[in-house]
């Protein structure tokens, strides 16, 4: 049956998501798949159906698109989707319900709060000590996401955080390796792919980096001792799980230089599936290209 790719959308990773289902898309065509594009900022989701088609990839990043306002709409439409279902997908696209309910669950992420204002900025500082990370709580791609080194930084990095979203975290920033986690599957048979380990030019991995430049390293096999890496890859499932996800995703970990905890920062349920995309190398070095990938994915969807 035909598969409609969900890309573009309205959020603020539109371009990113561009380049996701265009990549999707070129792959499902190439193994033969009856797939089309279809943008839901151009046109409305119910069009699917006079399109006959028969399942949806949400190649979508952000709101509207990874936060279980399409997935809802497509459960009406009845039509099977790629990724999590509503309740997963707008959990793990709040920082903070994300963070509270691993926090309930004993599985480590940094301490943050909720801040508000900039004296609330300030506070958040004062009792948890610099540096800081604020981060827009409902964004990706590290949009609206700044650190503050000193107290003199914390009124420029909440405003650019709040420029993005009004609910803003200030999270504890921890110093060492940046890590990042892909997982296929569901429940018991969720499984973690190979760890990659990012190395980006002076620890700043940022929107320009992610997307466009060249000088970000990607380790993968990540080097990491055997055991170290089996144990994230353990606290990655039971995040994933915890969050209730089903097909596929990404955590993002740093593990913190002193004693070497993990600490988890987020789980995407959409993630990117670019050219510089972190799941596709990942899978890669599983033995999965691009195509079976996409494929997989695919094969999941489900209501
Ligand atoms: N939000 C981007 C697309 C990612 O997590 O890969
Ligand atoms: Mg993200």
């Amino acid at each position: 049956g035909r598969v409609a790719v969900l890309m573009g959308g309205s959020s603020s990773e539109r371009e990113v998501s561009l380049m996701s289902g265009k990549g999707v898309l070129a792959a499902l065509q190439a193994r033969g798949v009856d797939a089309i594009a279809f943008d839901p900022a151009e046109r409305a989701l119910c069009e699917l159906c006079a399109l006959a088609v028969q399942r949806v990839f949400i190649a979508l990043h952000g709101r509207h698109g990874e936060d279980g306002t399409v997935q809802g709409a497509l459960e009406l439409l009845g039509i099977p989707y790629t990724g999590p279902g509503v309740m997963a997908s707008a959990l793990a696209i709040d920082k903070h319900m994300t963070k509270r309910l691993w926090q309930c669950e004993g599985l480590s992420t940094p301490a943050w709060r909720m801040v508000a204002s900039p004296a609330q900025a300030h506070a958040a500082a004062h009792e948890l000590g610099l540096p800081l990370m604020f981060k827009a709580s409902h964004e990706g791609s590290t949009l609206g996401l700044a650190r503050a080194d000193t107290a003199q930084q914390v009124d420029a990095a909440y405003a650019e955080a709040a420029r993005f979203d009004a609910a803003v975290l200030a999270e504890q920033f921890i110093a060492g390796d940046e890590v990042t986690c892909g997982v296929l599957g569901e429940g018991a048979g969720a499984v973690a792919l190979p760890l990659i380990h990012i190395v980006a030019p002076g620890g700043n991995y940022d929107f320009e980096h992610k997307y466009f430049s060249d000088e970000t390293q990607y380790i993968c096999p990540s080097g990491l001792p055997p055991a170290e890496e089996q144990a994230i890859a353990e606290l990655v499932l039971a995040s994933y799980r915890t969050l209730g996800c089903r097909g596929w995703g990404r955590a993002d970990i740093m593990i913190r230089a002193t004693d070497r905890k993990p600490f988890l920062l987020e789980l995407n349920t959409s993630p990117g599936m670019t050219g510089h995309s972190l799941v596709p190398l990942a899978a890669r070095v599983a033995g999965l290209n691009y195509e079976d990938l996409c494929l997989r994915i695919l094969a999941d969807a489900r209501l």
